[in-house]
């Protein structure tokens, strides 16, 4: 049986990662997020790690060779023979084709490519209020989604922070970078006829229950 490997595409902010953990469990599917595996590495002060950290801290993505690297060696373990979800890959066309070639090297494609489509301005809002959970990266918002209490994650009980490359100088630099580097990809999959675009300024629920929807059509 064919694996499902899905693509979340959509700006910084957009939602990625707080759908990506209810699509992810709801499917049985692995998560595949570049974002955390280079916070992970970051935290352990890896080589890996280090040398993101300065691409990640002026909001400017780690170059094409390393991430490709680093997402295939996770595609390759056995969590991943079933599919995957993958959140935050691919950023660039070079990421796309690198993804297309080693799925097809396995016998897979990709089976969608959901699109989660935000206006600048709410980003920058989604970005400023958010909390990240220091142990597992679970995200909640100051208004939107804010934990029971203050500072401590909801699910696991650890110390919620505010991510470097939340600050606005920072944030309008992923935009930006969002916007010339990985926004081709709408184009590039529409064309692969992979796409499909979910509204993601409605609530969270009503976000992950039009991707189900769709998923499971
Ligand atoms: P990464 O961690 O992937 O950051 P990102 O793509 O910028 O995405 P975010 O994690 O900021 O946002 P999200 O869409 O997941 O939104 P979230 O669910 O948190 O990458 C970080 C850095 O790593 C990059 O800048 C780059 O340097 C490097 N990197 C990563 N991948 C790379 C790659 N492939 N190539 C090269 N470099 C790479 O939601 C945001 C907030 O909004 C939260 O507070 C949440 O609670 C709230 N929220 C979510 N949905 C809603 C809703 N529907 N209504 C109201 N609030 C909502």
């Amino acid at each position: 049986m064919a694996g499902r490997f899905i693509v979340l595409l959509g700006p910084p902010g957009a939602g990625k990662g707080t759908q990506a953990a209810v699509i992810s469990k709801t499917l049985q599917l692995a998560h595949i997020s570049s974002g955390d595996i280079f916070r992970e590495n970051l935290k352990n002060e890896t080589d890996l790690g280090k040398m993101a950290q300065k691409y990640m801290n002026a909001g400017e993505l780690v170059p094409d060779d390393v991430t490709i690297a680093m997402i295939s060696e996770r595609l390759s373990r056995t969590d991943c023979e079933n599919g995957a979800l993958l959140d935050g890959f691919p950023r660039t066309p070079a990421q796309a084709e690198a993804l297309a070639e080693k799925l097809a090297e396995r016998g897979e494609h990709i089976e969608c490519v959901p699109y989660i489509s935000v206006p600048a301005e709410e980003l920058i809002t989604r970005l400023s209020g958010r909390w990240t959970c220091r142990e597992n990266g679970h995200v909640f918002h100051a208004q939107y989604n804010p934990s029971k209490k203050d500072g401590v994650c909801d699910i696991d009980g650890s110390a919620l922070y505010q991510r470097d490359d939340d600050k606005p100088e920072t944030v309008a630099n992923r935009i930006r970078v969002y916007m010339d580097q990985t926004s081709p990809l709408i184009e590039y999959y529409k064309e692969n006829q992979l796409l499909f675009e979910v509204d993601g300024t409605k609530s969270i629920e009503k976000v992950s229950e039009l991707l189900l929807q769709k998923l499971n059509a």
